[in-house]
């Protein structure tokens, strides 16, 4: 081979070697290239229809809890979004522990748990809640491994006592005929009812025709102090109806049916044997009209009435128990004791006995 033919040999084996090296250097570039899309797809797994139909619906109240909650829920999958409380409230009586009932998964699934009104109800960490005293709060937890947040309304109630209460040392020989929803016997003697030693007027219980004790002294004694006192800080607070007997109460009653019908008398009018003025316990102050309950001697009367043994008989908003519309002006003697209680209780005499008060032919 002549030197010439030795330097062609030579460039060409050049050429060959370089095409071959860019050859392979192409091929690592296409490797390199797929292996870095393979790899950055699986890092953003994208969300799916299915997924982002099982994502829960952002409301105004779950907005707060953010987009982050969303998209964790879509990478967790769909077990978190059906994880919830079974009811969106419960009850628990004071001193009652319990735990709520979970759909969809278990209570250990969930975690910090956090009431808004420690007072009223606690919860710990696993969930197990406590009525601490009469009243609502609201419950929170999150799923754990995910963002979504549990919300509960846990009413407390003052447990109803399964001891039956018993107070007819005032009333000899009377005759026990049942017992209320909140425990209390009641008695019977001549025609009158007693329940927790309180004679009971009302649309369910009635007094007899010749029922007419006129206005009890003790009643009005209780009155006079009230109306003194209520003098000394300026208020004038008078009596304007007392004692009503039978009669008196036949004739109002039924010029109020002649005037307004029967179905609206019976809201603001009781009929003959049922009204609480026949007691001799019971009186009405001052002008009978709506517009003294916005008196100052009317919030005084809602404030102090219980210290004289006086209570609001007909209380604002509660004409489906009591029977009767509100009438501030209208209160009623239970002593000094009962009354505070009932006063304190925030409830009707209806609701803190556990009576009804219907006419048995409505
Ligand atoms: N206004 C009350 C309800 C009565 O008539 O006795
Ligand atoms: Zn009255």
């Amino acid at each position: 081979m002549t030197k010439q033919e030795k330097i062609q040999k030579q460039k060409k084996y050049a050429k060959r070697q370089t095409i071959l090296l860019t050859v392979i250097g192409i091929v690592l570039a296409a490797l390199i290239i797929a292996i870095a899309v393979v790899l950055l797809t699986a890092g953003s797994k994208s969300i799916s229809q299915d997924t982002l139909d099982t994502m829960p619906a952002v409301t105004k109240e779950n907005t707060a809890d953010s987009t982050e909650a969303l998209q964790a829920d879509a990478v967790e999958g769909t077990e978190v979004d059906e994880i919830d409380f079974k009811s969106a409230g419960m009850k628990l009586n004071v001193g009652e522990t319990a735990s709520p009932e979970i759909k969809g998964g278990k209570l250990s699934d969930l975690e910090n748990w956090n009431s808004n009104d420690s007072s009223v109800v606690t919860v710990d960490d696993k969930g197990q809640l406590t009525g601490v005293k009469a009243g609502t709060a609201k419950i929170t937890a999150s799923v754990k491994n995910g963002y979504k947040l549990l919300k509960l309304t846990v009413d407390v109630v003052e447990e109803e006592s399964s001891t039956v209460k018993e107070d007819n040392t005032e009333i000899e020989d009377a005759v026990e005929v049942g017992t209320t929803s909140k425990g209390f016997k009641i008695y019977e003697k001549d025609g009158c009812t007693y329940i927790y030693g309180i004679l009971m007027a009302s649309k369910t219980y009635t007094l007899p025709e010749d029922y007419a004790p006129g206005w009890e002294p003790e009643a009005r004694e209780a009155f006079e102090r009230l109306s003194d006192d209520a003098a000394k800080e300026g208020l004038d607070i008078y009596a304007s109806s007392t004692f009503r007997s039978y009669e008196d109460q036949d004739r109002i009653y039924n010029n109020y049916v002649s005037r307004d019908g029967q179905e609206a008398a019976d809201t603001y009018s009781s009929r003959p044997g049922h009204s609480d003025h026949q007691t001799g316990l019971a009186l009405d102050v001052n002008t009978i009209d709506d517009a003294f309950g916005y008196t100052a001697e009317s919030d005084w009367l809602a404030e102090h009435a219980h210290e004289y043994g006086y209570i609001i008989r007909y209380p604002e908003g509660k004409a489906d128990i009591t029977g009767y519309q509100y009438e501030p002006w209208h209160i009623r003697y239970i002593g000094v004791e009962k009354a505070t209680e009932v006063y304190e209780s925030g409830l009707s005499l209806e609701e803190f006995l556990g009576v009804d008060s219907k006419y048995s032919d409505d």
